[in-house]
């Protein structure tokens, strides 16, 4: 049987639990002329849940992972490479008779996918900007409108001086194109939206992801460990009480804890012990934290996990809610 918790990645089908919710809000906002932000630390659940609901209205979408683009012009390629992707060159080829600066396509042989450049020495990177989002714009019909989403987007402010501004004016004049912004930097994203002064000001509604509720996650975690174990309810719920829901946290250690279970990989209380063994997994990434804390760091929600990395013997006794 194949271990049914998944952690790190984009969660979709029998991985992705609940946000019926959030789906449902998603949509209806995809199916105005509205814009939307959706904000919550890391691995709540934002890249999968946003995908899902992108993925139900059966339109086509690009999503920028705004964390690897460096440059102005890396952000003009990779829209245009998205585009090529969804669009046949043809219809793309005529629209791109207006661009000021052409670039060069090139395929890869490789992937097959076609890369895109422009001239190192094409310094005017705003007009690029300017041109290939227009270009989203025009391709863009009426039927299919396409989805355009920006993953941790509170990048954008390292991206280029002054892009928000440019960005926002750009983005402004689009009507047949939807706007989801991502972020896990919850103040600079309430800075970017919330903020009078920002160019982002309420440009789109804003959406904050919670953890996922007791009773579905109880209900996921249950059906997975009834099918290895009597105790499933004692399982899931000791579970829950240390990640408090938390969506990345809840799978892993259900991932750790079903992994035992199944293997009969140790005896005693499975969930204490397999949060033991991922807190030693984690040791390297501890000690670099436990070092870079300066001395007025609220240190003590880490002192459980830091007694059980310094002494091996000691059976490590999570604090209820430590951590996590
Ligand atoms: N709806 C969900 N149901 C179950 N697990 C989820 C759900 N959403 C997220 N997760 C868990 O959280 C992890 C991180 O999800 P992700 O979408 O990458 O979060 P974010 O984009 O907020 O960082 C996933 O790999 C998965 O383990
Ligand atoms: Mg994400």
């Amino acid at each position: 049987m194949k271990n049914p918790f998944k952690f790190g990645t984009i969660v979709e089908k029998e991985y992705f639990t609940d946000r019926q919710n959030e789906l449902q809000y998603i949509c209806r906002i995809l199916d105005s002329e509205n814009h939307l932000a959706l904000i919550s630390p890391r691995r709540f659940g934002k890249s999968s849940l946003v995908l899902k609901a992108v993925k139900q209205t059966e339109r086509p979408y690009i999503m920028l992972n705004m964390q690897s683009i460096t440059s102005v012009k890396e952000l003009g390629n990779k829209i245009l490479e998205s585009l090529l992707k969804l669009y046949p060159m043809k219809k793309i080829k005529l629209f791109m008779r207006n661009f000021r600066i052409i670039p060069t396509f090139s395929t890869n042989p490789l992937t097959n996918g076609v890369e895109v450049s422009f001239e190192p020495s094409a310094t005017n990177t705003d007009m690029i900007l300017e041109d290939v989002m227009d270009l989203v714009g025009k391709v863009s019909t009426e039927e299919k409108r396409i989805i355009l989403i920006f993953d941790e987007f509170q990048e954008i402010k390292d991206i280029g001086q002054g892009l928000d501004k440019k960005l926002r004016s750009i983005l402004q004049l689009q009507t047949n194109v939807n706007f989801i912004f991502l972020g896990s930097q919850e103040s600079m994203m309430e800075e970017i939206f919330n903020d009078k002064k920002s160019p982002f000001y309420h440009f789109g509604l804003i959406m904050q992801l919670k953890r996922i509720p007791e009773a579905e996650f109880t209900d996921f975690l249950n059906e997975r460990f009834s099918k290895i174990t009597d105790d499933y309810e004692k399982i899931s719920s000791e579970i829950l009480q240390v990640t408090r829901c938390h969506p990345y946290y809840t799978q892993q250690l259900a991932f750790q804890t079903w992994d035992a279970i199944n293997y009969k990989l140790f005896g005693g209380n499975f969930v204490d012990n397999a949060i033991g063994q991922l807190v030693e997994m984690h040791d390297l990434d501890f000690e670099r934290f436990w070092l870079n804390l300066n001395k007025t760091d609220p240190i003590h929600l880490f002192s459980s996990a830091k007694t059980a990395i310094r002494s091996p013997n000691a059976t490590y006794q999570p604090a209820p809610h430590s951590v996590l």
